[in-house]
């Protein structure tokens, strides 16, 4: 029988590939469900994935949040009064444009692909229907009509309904903003690109309360904000691009927004947005629901509807962005070395600890230094297992900026061997120092040029 020739993946797909597979063999994401075959879309973050993925949002956090007098935070309930979504415009208006393809019977978004015919063989496609996005289920314990409720496609709703709440408990003056992170669901047509586009994510939002008719100042003000963020988390500034909407694609509720833009390997995609959402948001709870949201200047003693400015970022996306910039490979003498070059801020273990043989009392202090660094915070791994080389490499593949190696040396003159993952260059530090020392290189971290 002739044997089939196997195509070819593209520069990009073969990244991804690579990437997805590093996920899975150090920890960082699995498939959901995997060993019921998988559930499309759905992904679980093993050990080292829920580190780096608490450290984005901790660092988001604290950009957004602690290191503001402005903005304060908030959690609210996935599960909201159904007529938020009327109001928001959910649910007349969350839908995307489906076709089906009348050959294959596989099903597209009409905006994710040019032309008339189906993208995958070819054949007819059906007209575009509108297809609404949001989870449905039910509370309590009739399945009817009056009990269903939706799984949040937005953790921006959640801000708008406690705009007051917060306003008044906080005693915070506009211009101010109200902070939240949760998961959000979509019932997405074509969901795909490992993390990039799931059914079940989680958001990083921020709504920026203000007066009528400053959006676009406050619109600049925050997209530059947000992009030194990503820089911030060492993801490559070239790699970062504004997209502005143009009149065709604004969303219902945005009179102006910007893309914050990544080249992932499949291509240049949204990772952020920022909207002028202007007084949409506010004014359609106050009609629907009744109560008035207006809120009083006390210096102008004027009454206004606040307007709003949005960044929505999201958690998944943001971290497929940094693991996507850090991937690389290094052609050495023998081999390549894989090498995630995560900024040792958001790695998830900041260094391993080997002790070179396991007897002479080399273990004990390796396990003696791993304490003393846990003591103070870090994140410390110990690994007593194969060749030293080895060693190094896998924690090459899973970020870890820092190796110290305990050998004989070590036993006279209490010193240890640090390498450093991104030069492989390697220092003697006196134990004692070593906190110090490691603390020093994490702060002062910039990714390399390249
Ligand atoms: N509140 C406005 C809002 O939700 P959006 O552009 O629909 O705006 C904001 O979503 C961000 O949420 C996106 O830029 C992306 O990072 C993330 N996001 C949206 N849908 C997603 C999905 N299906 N999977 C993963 N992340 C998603």
């Amino acid at each position: 029988m002739a044997k089939k020739n196997k195509k070819a993946a593209a520069p990009g797909e073969e990244r991804m590939q690579k990437l997805v597979s590093l996920c899975k063999r150090r920890g960082y994401i699995f498939q959901s469900s995997e060993i019921y075959g998988g559930l499309n879309s759905c992904w679980d973050y093993g050990p080292l994935g829920v580190e780096l993925k608490n450290n984005i949002k901790r660092n988001w956090w604290k950009a957004m949040v602690h290191s503001r007098e402005d903005v304060v935070g908030l959690d609210s309930s996935v599960l909201m009064h159904p007529d938020i979504w009327q109001a928001s415009g959910h649910v007349d208006g969350f839908t995307d444009p489906m076709v089906d393809c009348t050959k294959c019977r596989r099903r597209f978004r009409e905006d994710d692909f040019e032309g008339d015919a189906c993208p995958a063989c070819g054949g007819e496609l059906t007209e575009a229907r509108q297809f609404n996005l949001m989870f449905k289920t039910f509370m309590g314990p009739l399945e009817d009509q009056a009990s269903v409720v939706f799984l949040r496609p937005e953790t921006a709703q959640g801000i708008y309904v406690n705009f007051l709440n917060v306003q008044t408990s906080s005693r915070k003056k506009v211009p101010f903003g109200i902070a939240q992170i949760g998961k959000a669901f979509r019932n997405e047509i074509t969901p795909g690109n490992f993390i990039f586009r799931m059914r079940e994510f989680e958001q990083m939002e921020m709504q920026y309360f203000i007066k009528p008719d400053s959006g676009r100042e406050w619109l600049e003000y925050w997209k530059e904000q947000r992009m030194a963020w990503y820089v911030a988390q060492g993801v490559r500034a070239d790699r970062l691009h504004f997209h502005e909407h143009g009149p065709d694609d604004l969303a219902h509720y945005a009179r102006a927004a910007f893309d914050i833009e990544y080249d992932f390997p499949f291509g240049r995609k949204e990772l952020e947005g920022i909207h002028d959402r202007t007084d949409f948001d506010l004014s359609r709870h106050q009609e629907h629901s009744g109560k008035k949201l207006t809120y009083i200047d006390p210096a102008a003693n004027e009454r206004f509807i606040p307007h709003i400015v949005e960044t929505s970022a999201g958690v998944d996306r943001s971290l497929l962005v940094i693991l996507a910039d850090a991937y690389d490979e290094e052609e050495l003498e023998k081999d390549t070395r894989v090498v995630l070059r995560l900024s040792p801020k958001l790695a998830p273990i900041k260094a391993a600890v080997f002790p070179l043989v396991k007897r002479d009392g080399m273990p004990e202090i390796a396990r003696g230094i791993k304490d003393t660094l846990e003591s103070h915070g870090m994140p410390v791994l110990y690994d007593e297992g194969g060749a030293v080389g080895r060693r190094y490499r896998r924690q090459d593949e899973a970020g870890t900026p820092y190796g110290i190696t305990v050998d004989s040396d070590t036993l006279t003159d209490q010193t240890v061997t640090v390498r450093d993952r991104d030069s492989m260059a390697q220092e003697r530090v006196a134990i004692d120092a070593l906190h110090g020392y490691l603390t020093d290189r994490i702060e002062s971290w910039t990714p390399a040029a390249g």
